[in-house]
This record gives C-alpha cells, sequence and structure tokens, in this order.
C-alpha cells in the first residue's frame, strides 16, 4: 500500500504553528494577519474555494474580509476597488480569485495587486523574484506541494520530477522551484505540456510526478514508474446526478489504478487542496510581517 500524502493533517500542523504566531503577536501588541480575498461573479467553484480560504483563516485566528462583485462590474471598478485595498493599512494580503469574466483583463489585475500585498504571488515582481531564487511570495499550490513533500520527508534533491501543465499558477512556477538550488530544490526538472512528444517516455522516468492539468483521471497505470511519488493537483468537478450535490470531485489521476504502483500518493478531495490555503495563510502571515516592519521602519 502507498503511502497517503495526508494534506489536511501537514495542512492543520502549519495551521496550528500560524496560531501560535498569532498570540505571539498579540502579546506584542499587533493585530493578526488580515486576508481580503475578491470574488467577482457567482462561480460555483470559486465561491467554494475562496470560502475555504475564509474558513481557514477563521480556524488560524486570522481576520479576512470577501468582497463580493457582480459579474458585469468593469475592469475600472474592480481595479479601483483593488487601489483602495491596496493603501488599507488594515489589510495584509489581497487576492482576486481567478478566473475572471472574459470582459477583465487577468493581467491587468494581477499587475494592479501591490507586490507587496500579492500573496497569490502572481505579480511580475513576485514571479520574476521566484525565477531569480529570491522569492517573496510563493504562489500558494506550489507552495503547498512543496510543504507537503517536506512534511513526509521526500526531498527532490537529486530526483527527477515530471511536472505535467505549464500554468502561470502550478506547473511553471513548480517547475521553477523544483530547479532552483537549496532545500526543497536541486531536482532534474521535465515540463510536460500539451505539445510535449511522447508523454509517457518522459512521465515513465519520473520520480515524482506532478500532474496539473485539470483533466480528469488523465494519469494512467501505464504512465508511471513502479515507486514513484504521485502528485495530483487537478480537482474537477464531474457531473453526478445521484449525488445531493450534483457533482463528483476528479483529480488528474486515476488513483484506483495508479496508487497501488506508488510509494506515495496524495488522494483528492484532501491531498493538495488543503495545503493550497495552507500555503496561501503562510504568505498571509508574511505578508503582515512585511507590513510591521515597513511601519517600524516609518516610525
Ligand atoms: N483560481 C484557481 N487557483 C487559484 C489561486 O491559487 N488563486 C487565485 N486567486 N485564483 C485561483
Amino acid at each position: 500500500m502507498p503511502l497517503i500524502l495526508d494534506g489536511k493533517a501537514a495542512a492543520a500542523a502549519i495551521r496550528e504553528r500560524l496560531q501560535q504566531e498569532v498570540q505571539m503577536l498579540a502579546g506584542q501588541g499587533h493585530r493578526p494577519p488580515h486576508l481580503a480575498a475578491i470574488l467577482v461573479g457567482n462561480d460555483g467553484a470559486s465561491e467554494t474555494y475562496v470560502f475555504a480560504k475564509k474558513k481557514a483563516c477563521d480556524a488560524a485566528g486570522f481576520f479576512s474580509s470577501v468582497i463580493r462583485l457582480p459579474e458585469e462590474i468593469s475592469e475600472e471598478a474592480l481595479l479601483a476597488e483593488i487601489h483602495s485595498i491596496n493603501h488599507n493599512p488594515d489589510i495584509d494580503g489581497l487576492i482576486v480569485q481567478l478566473p475572471l469574466p472574459a470582459h477583465i483583463s487577468e493581467q491587468a489585475v494581477m499587475d494592479a495587486i501591490t507586490p507587496e500585498k500579492d500573496v497569490d504571488g502572481f505579480h511580475d515582481r513576485n514571479i520574476g523574484k521566484l525565477a531569480k531564487g529570491n522569492p517573496d511570495f510563493i504562489p500558494a499550490t506550489p507552495l503547498g506541494i512543496l510543504l507537503l513533500l517536506q512534511h513526509y520527508g521526500i526531498d527532490p534533491e537529486g530526483k527527477h520530477c515530471v511536472v505535467l501543465g505549464r500554468s502561470n499558477i502550478v506547473g511553471r512556477p513548480l517547475s521553477i522551484l523544483l530547479s532552483l538550488p537549496g532545500k526543497n530544490g536541486n531536482a532534474t526538472v521535465t515540463l510536460c505540456h500539451s505539445k510535449t512528444q511522447n508523454l509517457y517516455r518522459h512521465t515513465k522516468n519520473a520520480d515524482i510526478l506532478i500532474a496539473a492539468l485539470g483533466r480528469p483521471r488523465f494519469v494512467g497505470a501505464d504512465m508511471v514508474k513502479p515507486g514513484v511519488v504521485m502528485v495530483d493537483v487537478g480537482i474537477t468537478r464531474v457531473d453526478a446526478p445521484e449525488l445531493k450535490s450534483g457533482y463528483r470531485l476528479h483529480g488528474d489521476v486515476d488513483f484506483e489504478a495508479v496508487s497501488p504502483l506508488c510509494e506515495a500518493i496524495t488522494p483528492v478531495p484532501g491531498g493538495v487542496g488543503p495545503m493550497t490555503i495552507a500555503g496561501l495563510l503562510m504568505n498571509t502571515m508574511k505578508a503582515r510581517r512585511l507590513q510591521l516592519q515597513l511601519q517600524s521602519h516609518i516610525a
């Protein structure tokens, strides 16, 4: 039986450490970190994610605000909301949940969030610093994956890590992080995408395989090497009329077929998802510390 990489348990351990840090801040007369999340429109999955983030903030003793804006909001009005939060000293971290409606430029939105509050790590400055090996904020999902591997003592150093998917949110930053020198890095990395030829040749060579494609059950038993560490980032809603919710969550990996071959594997749900939220909380605490440093410089 493979080792199940339990993201819920690892995230709970991180949340406990953050709770202690909140108490330390209180002891020094400082308020807890405050995360603001902007949610545009009524996409069901986005609502679930944002409210899971809010719940995790509450559990860690953080402040949180959810700003709901209508689907039809103009880009200009959304940018004005972001600027106002950028200048609000009571808020340390800001995320705008993606995807956004088609009439709003995601790039303009990412550029508008001040890098000091960009706890998603999507601003060009933060991506640039990450690429040069000196990150301020690591995007929450790649950070959560590295923390999960670390929690279970799985060191990428010297391993062949194969990342499926080159998204700005997961695949590309993760491939860079794994290749950087130092802790949680030093891996040999292959980044595969929709134009990769002979995909199986790469995946069957992976010591650590990370699937971040958003294609339910894409990775089958014939794609992996026995003994692989399998990280499943996918979480897609698939129609299931027989269930009350009307849907079932599927990862990018065919868990039943692949898991018997693995040394370790993340479940879906309960693997990478909770770790993404833990990564976001860690970034928000970092943003709080940054704000306090800035204030002490000004004072
Ligand atoms: N949509 C899917 N993943 C993410 C994420 O990590 N951050 C934001 N802001 N939106 C997302």
